[in-house]
């Protein structure tokens, strides 16, 4: 694969050299914009569909941001389920073939089935961007938490990584380990309740990349030497059960170090306490802002024009 990937699925499928050209491209958006300036509209005149069948905040609207930032049109379900003709039984094959014919460059996908990016790009001549795929993954969001992990810490190796909560359901991990696993040194701490532990695919991946991984249902033995914890929500709407939260609060982050970083896919339900947000280490607002500048990038590197 080249480092211009047609449609972005899922996050094993990067290389270094799309890995390298696309933090570059995403540093210089972020310096420009950060300076009050404006990027140049390299993406004029192309258009993007957003197509959201489930709940979306931050990927949509950093998405959409991104697109017109760099000059694009976009035209945006964020509903898709109720207000396109899947309410009427459409299959979500007919629905691209059909939206793919009046020629969009990049369709935005977010659907409640695993796997439903790779059935999108199987019928799509646009490029297929995978917004989220039901408990499979989010392999964006894993572009962007990579980003933000070799911008605070300046590396992505060698790194101690208490990832906690769903993470049997949480498509944010998912991809986030699977790219992690390529970088020599890496080592996981999994906390989770029991029933929402990590799955059996992602553990093997890990094994067969030869990273170490620890799983646990406590955080607090392994706060003290970690470089990276990585925060998630209950997904109850994947039928995940409430109420066995693992809460980071004060007094756990105050034991981590310093230079350490709190990451959070965001949103937040009440597994980060808001009093953890005036401590150094909390990093997930920064994180979701560096949402925009990795996905202005995205759309440049699938459209081919750096
Ligand atoms: C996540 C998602 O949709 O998977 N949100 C996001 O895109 N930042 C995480 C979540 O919903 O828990």
């Amino acid at each position: 694969m080249s480092k211009n990937p047609k449609h972005i699925t899922h996050s094993q499928q990067f290389n270094q050299d799309f890995l390298d050209s696309l933090f570059d491209r995403a540093t210089k958006h972020k310096n420009t914009i950060e300076a009050g300036g404006a990027p140049k509209r390299t993406l004029q005149d192309k258009y993007l569909v957003s197509l959201f069948y489930e709940p979306s905040t931050r990927t949509r609207f950093s998405f959409e941001l991104a697109a017109q930032r760099l000059g694009m049109h976009v035209i945006e379900t964020e509903n898709a389920s109720q207000f396109s003709s899947a309410a009427k039984g459409e299959t979500l094959e007919d629905s691209i073939e059909v939206i793919d014919r009046y020629y969009p460059d990049v369709i935005v996908l977010r659907h409640k089935d695993e796997g439903a990016a790779e059935r999108a790009a199987k019928v799509s001549r646009a490029s297929i961007l995978n917004a989220g795929d039901g408990a499979g993954q989010h392999p964006t969001q894993a572009l962007l938490d990579l980003f933000t992990i070799q911008n605070k810490l300046g590396k992505t190796d060698g790194l101690n990584i208490v990832a906690g909560g769903d993470l049997k359901n949480g498509r944010t991990i998912r991809s986030l380990a699977y790219l992690l696993a390529r970088y020599p040194g890496n080592k996981f701490f999994f906390i989770s309740p029991k029933s929402q532990q990590m799955s059996e695919d992602i553990k093997k991946y890990l094994n067969d990349n030869k990273i170490e991984f620890v799983e646990d249902e406590k955080p607090d033995e392994y706060l003290p030497d970690a470089d990276v914890v990585y925060w998630t929500r209950t997904q109850r709407e994947r039928g995940s059960e409430d109420g066995q939260e693992i809460v980071l609060d004060k007094k756990l982050v105050k034991a981590m170090k310093d230079s350490a970083i709190v990451m959070h896919p965001l949103p937040r339900v009440d597994e980060i306490t808001t009093d953890v947000d005036e401590l150094p280490q909390a990093t997930y607002f920064e994180q979701a802002g560096n949402g925009l500048f990795v996905r202005m990038a995205i759309l440049e590197h699938v459209l081919g024009v750096v």
